[in-house]
């Protein structure tokens, strides 16, 4: 296939990065679909580390990077994390990277307001990253927001702010916070613009230029599929869709055109954040994961909340993306457990379920069903064949495929980037 899509199937930091870099390398063009710089993406290349949060990961490795309309951009975050890129040795130019011009702009009141709501004390939390993702997102649905175009033009510029304003200065008031002067907001914006507008562009007509010259296309998704606005864990959630489908509205790509889906999943379950987490472990097995998968987030260095494999969670995310295979990731972290769990039903008031129930009070009250496994003394860690893994691993990897309806295309074995067993090229399956 000529493009693929890559999304992460459980609560996001399931490896994508390391993944999406690996795959960067068969593609010609990387673009993102949602999401900002909420999502955290860790690279190890040739020993060097880069940690990025909005540009698509293939920046490093000099692919056409896109991001698409469906992504929310604050601006100063883009010029910062292109700088620090740059610092690294990598050249990033107006040719490199292209960000859509229909794209929503993430503003300090976004930020301000994400702040105020996670710092409210009425058991609403989510646990946002506090970057304005959510009320950006509400902004664009709303038909009010700046978007990247708008800075081109500075009568229309503060038209879109003084309108913008108009809403969030009520919002402001009824939180006991002073207005924003829309003068302030036009000025800073007129004064990072020229930074942001040499990558401006329609990346519709770029990636459909791209697809006409036989490029390839490398998707990547943020975040992952329990975090999606309609398909996860509601309320606690991300503001955008982050499954497969979302690749093609958030590119201006036609869904025929997406191609392969990979979905991301590692070996066992983490998420950040406040919501329900079926098979969450709060002993000493949970934290032991923690340590040994070096479970903290890489965009608010908060702890993650760790727990067995949940097979019914990934099912269901695998049909809600339409995946055609898995990168299964950090199996060496399951490395020297005597046994392990994984999850393969849920029981709500004495029935038994086969998937994740839709409703918030139903999905913190289900509790799993277990399956025990034989667990495995010797390192997974580095392995690059079949051949170099425990049975009991094999055995582990199979029953996940079994349970999720879904092949393991791709199997990582460690943070490097080619230490992976291919049982599958998700650009020539
Ligand atoms: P927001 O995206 O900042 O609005 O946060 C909403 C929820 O998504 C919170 O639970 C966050 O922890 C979670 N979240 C956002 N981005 C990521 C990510 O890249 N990885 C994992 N969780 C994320």
């Amino acid at each position: 296939m000529a493009n693929v899509v890559v999304v992460g199937a459980q609560w996001g930091d399931e490896g994508k990065g390391k993944i999406v870099d690996w795959l960067s390398n068969r593609a010609d063009v990387v673009a993102r679909f949602q999401g900002g710089h909420n999502a955290g993406h860790t690279l190890v290349v040739d020993g060097v580390t880069y940690k990025l949060s909005l540009m698509p990961s293939g920046v490093v490795q000099g692919k056409l990077s896109v991001i698409g309309n469906g992504v929310v951009v604050d601006p100063w975050a883009f010029i910062e994390e292109i700088e620090k890129v740059r610092a690294q040795g990598v050249n990033i130019t107006s040719d490199l990277v292209k960000v859509a011009e229909s794209a929503t702009l993430i503003l300090p009141v976004h930020r301000d307001l994400d702040a105020l709501r996670e710092n409210r004390d009425d058991g609403m939390k989510i646990g946002t990253t506090r970057r304005g993702i959510g009320p950006a997102y509400e902004d664009k649905v709303g038909r009010r927001a700046v978007r990247v175009i708008d800075l081109a033009d500075e009568a229309a510029l503060r038209a879109r702010v003084q309108d913008l304003l108009h809403h969030h200065n009520a919002l402001r008031r009824g939180y006991g916070q002073d207005e924003y002067q829309a003068e302030d907001l036009v000025q800073a914006l007129l004064e990072i613009a020229p930074k942001i507008l040499p990558y401006a562009d329609p990346v519709w007509r770029t990636l459909d230029r791209a697809m006409k010259a036989g490029k390839h296309i490398l998707f990547e998704g943020a975040q992952g599929t329990m975090l999606d606005v309609d398909h996860g864990t509601y309320p606690f959630v991300t503001s955008s869709n982050t499954v497969a489908g979302q690749a093609s509205a958030g590119t201006g790509v036609g869904p025929g055109k997406v191609g392969y889906s990979l979905g991301i999943v590692k070996a066992y379950t983490t998420r950040v954040g406040e919501g329900p987490f079926p098979t969450e472990l709060h002993d000493a097995m949970g934290q032991r994961l923690g340590e040994r998968g070096h479970e903290f987030g890489v965009v608010t260095g908060r702890k993650r909340r760790c727990g067995w494999f949940d097979a019914v969670l990934v099912r269901q995310s695998v049909r809600v993306n339409g995946l055609d295979g898995i990168a299964l990731t950090k199996l060496d972290v399951l490395d020297g457990f005597p046994e392990l769990k994984v999850c393969v039903g849920y029981k709500l008031d004495g029935e038994r379920l086969q998937r994740l129930p839709a409703g918030k009070e139903a999905q913190a009250k289900i509790e799993p069903i277990y399956e025990i496994m034989e667990g495995w003394e010797a390192s997974t860690q580095g392995a690059r064949s079949w051949a170099d893994l425990p049975a009991a691993a094999v055995k582990y990897v199979r029953r996940i495929e079994e349970l999720i309806e879904a092949p393991v295309a791709m199997l990582s074995t460690s943070p490097e980037r080619d230490d992976v067993i291919l049982m599958q090229d998700p650009f020539r399956p």
